[in-house]
């Protein structure tokens, strides 16, 4: 059973983990190496409740309530004692690791150690912990109050108990967790970034303007969002860090990230969270 549970990074998929927590009622302790990347996760919580007691989905009640189960802190030893912790930090591989490393030292025996890595296998960062059995992904999907799925990655090395507790928490936030064996970028990105990338090249090589690359996929595939929006709401920087991982450990040209997409990283246009990407927010 969980009661508390630690969320590491509070950007944006942090922030979202930390509030559907704390709406069932678990008490979360949200960690960041930054006040002022904590106090814009609790923001961005605070304004996503308000938009739902403005849509009357929930009550003044509820959000004082919800608000009330979130703590923060910069200092991970604080998350010591947590059923489980779910990391959600930027999608670097050796800053995982050593993430993973320094949990396995701080942690009590019992705390499950999830990561909602959107690529990077399960394996290695449970090798870095130092306590395999205990590791799992819980991938969650943008944004998180909304999104139903949750890919659940079993490692070889996740136990049973540490699979079951945390498919079952995700049932418990009223999501459809879903198995998916530990392979890179598991299911959903595996098959969704390179399409992205695919609308990316499409823009390089002046196929089309993004607007009417977006207009094809939306109108005529019926998607919620274009590809172009979409990977600017998912992070450009995000995004070319999951091509980076099914690249490099596909060992396969088909996954090459697009050099726009490098280019624009490489200026800062990370899409949304930067202000621009493919469009200007
Ligand atoms: N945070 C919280 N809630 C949000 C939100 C956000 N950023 N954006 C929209 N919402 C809520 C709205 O408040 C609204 O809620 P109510 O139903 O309570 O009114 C609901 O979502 C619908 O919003 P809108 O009517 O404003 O807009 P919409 O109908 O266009 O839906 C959307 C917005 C749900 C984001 C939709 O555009 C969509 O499904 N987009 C695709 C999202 C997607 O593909 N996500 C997966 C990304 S990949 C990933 O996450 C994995 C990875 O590792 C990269
Ligand atoms: P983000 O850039 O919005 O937030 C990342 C946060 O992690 C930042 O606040 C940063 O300060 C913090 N951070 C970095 N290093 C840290 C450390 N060592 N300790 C504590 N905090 C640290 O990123 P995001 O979009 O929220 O993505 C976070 C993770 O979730 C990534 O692994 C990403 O691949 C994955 N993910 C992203 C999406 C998406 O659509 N953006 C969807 C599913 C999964």
């Amino acid at each position: 059973m969980v009661s508390n549970v630690g969320v590491i990074g509070a950007g944006q998929m942090g922030a979202g983990i930390a509030q559907v927590c704390a709406a069932i009622g678990k008490k979360v302790i949200l960690c960041d190496i930054k006040q002022e990347f904590v106090d814009k996760g609790i923001q961005t919580i605070t304004r996503n409740l308000e938009r739902s007691v403005s849509k009357e989905r929930i009550d003044e009640t509820d959000m004082k309530n919800t608000l009330g189960n979130v703590n923060t802190t910069l200092e991970l030893s604080d998350l010591s004692n947590c059923d489980i912790i779910i990391e959600a930090i930027v999608e670097n591989m050796d800053i995982k690791k050593k993430l993973f490393s320094d949990l396995g030292h701080i942690c009590n025996d019992n705390t499950i150690l999830a990561s909602n890595t959107s690529s990077i296998p399960i394996g290695i960062l449970a090798k870095a912990s130092g306590r395999s059995e205990k590791v799992v992904g819980m991938h969650f999907m943008n944004p998180v109050p909304v999104m139903k799925l949750v890919e659940v990655i079993r490692a070889k090395s996740t136990s049973d108990l540490t699979f079951d507790t945390t498919f079952n928490l995700a049932k418990d936030l009223s999501k459809v967790p879903v198995l998916v064996n530990d392979f890179p970028g598991f299911v959903s990105n595996r098959i969704l970034l390179p399409m992205l990338n695919e609308a990316m090249f499409c823009v390089m090589e002046g196929v089309a303007e993004p607007k009417a690359i977006d207009t094809v996929m939306k109108l005529g595939m019926s998607h919620p969002m274009g590809p172009l929006t979409l990977a600017d709401f998912i992070g450009l920087d995000t995004c070319l860090a999951i091509m980076e991982v099914l690249h490099r450990d596909f060992n396969d040209d088909k996954y090459r990230p697009c050099p726009l997409l490098k280019e624009m990283v490489e200026q800062g246009k990370l899409g949304k969270k930067s202000g621009e990407g493919f469009y200007k927010y």
